[in-house]
Formats: C-alpha cells, sequence, structure tokens
C-alpha cells in the first residue's frame, strides 16, 4: 500500500514525524510537500494529496494541517474523497471501517505526536466492512454527483 502524505506549514513537523514512523515500518509513501514551516495554504496541499488518491497515484491519504480542518474541507472537495478528520483511535478504526475513508486528516497543534503515531498506525491497518455500511457510502458518491 502506498500513501500520498502533505501538510501546510502547521502540519510540517508532524508529516516529518509520520514518514519517520513510515520508514521504520517500511511503509511506501509519496511526499507532496511542504518542505518548510514557511507559511503556505492548506487547500493547495489538501487538494494534492487529494487528486493523487483519486487518481490512483496512491492507494491513501494523510493530510495535516494545524487543526485538521481547513486540509480536510479542502480534501473533501475533490471528487471521490472520503477524508476523515480524527482525533482519537476509535474514530480513526470506525472512519475505515464504516466510512471507507481513503484519506486521513491529523490537526498537528491539536494532537501530540505519540497520539498521532497510534492514530495513523491504526487507520492504517483497520479495514472496510462494507455490508450495510457500502450502501451508506454509495449514497454519499451519489450526493456528490
Ligand atoms: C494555518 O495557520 C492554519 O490556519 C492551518 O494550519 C489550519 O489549522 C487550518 O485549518
Amino acid at each position: 500500500m502506498k500513501i500520498g502524505i502533505g501538510s501546510d506549514h502547521g502540519g510540517y513537523e508532524l508529516k516529518e514525524y509520520i514518514k519517520a514512523y513510515f520508514e521504520k515500518e517500511g511503509i511506501e509513501y509519496v511526499d507532496y510537500g511542504t518542505n518548510s514551516k514557511d507559511s503556505v495554504d492548506y487547500p493547495d496541499y489538501g487538494k494534492g494529496v487529494a487528486d493523487a488518491v483519486a487518481s490512483k497515484e496512491v492507494d491513501r491519504g494523510i493530510v495535516i494541517c494545524g487543526t485538521g480542518i481547513g486540509i480536510s474541507i479542502a480534501a473533501n472537495k475533490v471528487k471521490g474523497i472520503r477524508c476523515a478528520l480524527c482525533g482519537d483511535t476509535y474514530s480513526a478504526r470506525m472512519s475505515r471501517e464504516h466510512n471507507n475513508a481513503n484519506m486521513l486528516a491529523l490537526g498537528a497543534r491539536v494532537l501530540g505526536v505519540d497520539l498521532a503515531l497510534e492514530i495513523v498506525g491504526i487507520w492504517l491497518k483497520s479495514e472496510f466492512q462494507g455490508g450495510r455500511h457500502e450502501n451508506r457510502v454509495n449514497k454519499i458518491s451519489v450526493i456528490e454527483g
């Protein structure tokens, strides 16, 4: 599984911690920036990773900004994206099992690094349960048009 990762300046440091975790775990990833703490606009990076997921350049995406709010809103504007902003491990698991989230958003100014890495680990290993949830997720696609 190849993961696309991106952040604005607020999420840059956490992005680097997550990349170190990927390297330790042997998880393949593509970094869509940003590459420093210089101020940038989160919609650009949310869209960058979301486009990569929607076009299947990568299998799933992780995006980070200060709160995770702006970058998740931006990512969710791209057709086919279900980006879940998670601040706890239960939501991270449910976002995969019930919502088939193909992107995870994190708030770097909200979460400690250890919790963020635990959320990432659980989100990556959790799988969509399908069944009754499939129909509900399909209804989201219908709304999207
Ligand atoms: C940038 O200062 C901040 O607004 C951004 O990282 C994010 O929290 C937006 O939702």
